[in-house]
């Protein structure tokens, strides 16, 4: 099937970024949100980005225009009635996610494919809420999704083959690398960047090193871009403590167990980037 018209839902940090990736793929793009703010606030970010790409001389300003020509912003799921490929990207709750699709499956036509961009949730159980679970599958981009060149394709027990080679195909055609991975917890990377992140956070709360050790240590002995501890701000602590513990409760094993200085931090809203503290500190003072 060929995918043309393409509906996101959400226009958060992760959805404002599928949102233009699409778009500048020359994609067809409705992106929903609950309401006006909270749509003008994804729009804006979105905006934001593709202004600093054109600052930074990455894209000129027709470009720019073209990519948000291509996207209508809307706050009604009517919008979706003709799209043929619809990506979730709302909060990671499995209750909200499950209404979203069982309405969206009522509005949808039937050779709609769904996807969800979840990071922690079974996407079986938001499967089950839909007529079609031969054509329901997760698309998981990688924070700042502009920038980020994978996307995992993640089939389930009940995904037919033609959907998942449809969805690889879109991946590519957005610039993405897609990877296959199996519904299970974490899929393939946060399987093994969560235990990651919770160790560098393990190793600071021992005082085996400083923060700005453990960052060094990684970035320059094994050459990633950023620091765990720096990654951990940008994913956002409340983001990787609530997927944590989901996989926790599913594989009960300890490696996913949130270490006790990072519940912590989550209570204190030291967040990271989002709240101007986490391991570092963002405010404008500093
Ligand atoms: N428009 C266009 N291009 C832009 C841009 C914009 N608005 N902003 C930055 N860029 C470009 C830059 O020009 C630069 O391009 P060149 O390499 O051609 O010079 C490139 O993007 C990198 O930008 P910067 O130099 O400003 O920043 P950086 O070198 O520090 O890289 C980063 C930033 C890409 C985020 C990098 O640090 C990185 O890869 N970090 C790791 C991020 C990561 O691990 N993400 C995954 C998070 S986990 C997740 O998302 C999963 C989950 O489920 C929780």
């Amino acid at each position: 099937m060929a995918i043309r018209k393409v509906g996101v839902v959400g226009c958060g940090l992760m959805g404002s970024g599928i949102a233009q990736v699409c778009a500048a793929a020359g994609f067809d793009v409705v992106v929903a949100e609950v309401s006006e703010e909270l749509l003008n606030k994804g729009m804006d970010r979105l905006r934001g980005f593709l202004a600093d790409g054109v600052k930074r001389g990455k894209m000129t300003q027709e470009k720019m225009d073209q990519i948000l020509s291509n996207i209508k912003p809307t706050v009604s799921l009517e919008d979706f009635a003709d799209r043929d490929f619809v990506i979730e990207a709302i909060i990671e709750n499995i209750a909200e996610k499950r209404k979203l699709f069982s309405q969206l499956d009522k509005i949808c036509p039937p050779h709609t494919i769904f996807a969800s961009n979840t990071s922690s949730l079974a996407i079986m159980e938001m499967a089950i809420s839909t007529k079609r679970l031969d054509r329901f599958v997760g698309l998981h981009f990688f924070n700042p999704v502009p920038l980020m060149k994978l996307a995992e394709v993640i089939y389930t027990i009940t995904s037919s083959d033609e959907t998942v080679k449809d969805v690889k195909e879109f991946a590519a055609a957005l610039g993405k690398t897609p990877v296959l991975a199996k519904d299970t917890p974490g899929f393939i990377v946060n399987r093994l960047l969560v235990p990651y992140l919770l160790d560098a956070i393990r190793m600071y709360e021992a005082g085996t090193a400083s923060i700005e050790d453990i960052d060094a240590a990684m970035v320059l002995g094994c050459g990633y871009p950023m620091g765990p501890m720096t990654l951990n701000d940008l994913v956002g602590l409340d983001t990787t403590y609530y997927i944590a513990n989901i996989f926790f409760e599913e594989l009960k094993d300890p490696k996913f167990a949130p270490p006790p200085l990072m519940k912590r931090m989550v209570l204190a809203g030291l967040l990271g980037r989002k709240t101007g503290k986490g391991f570092y500190d963002y405010s404008e003072k500093k």
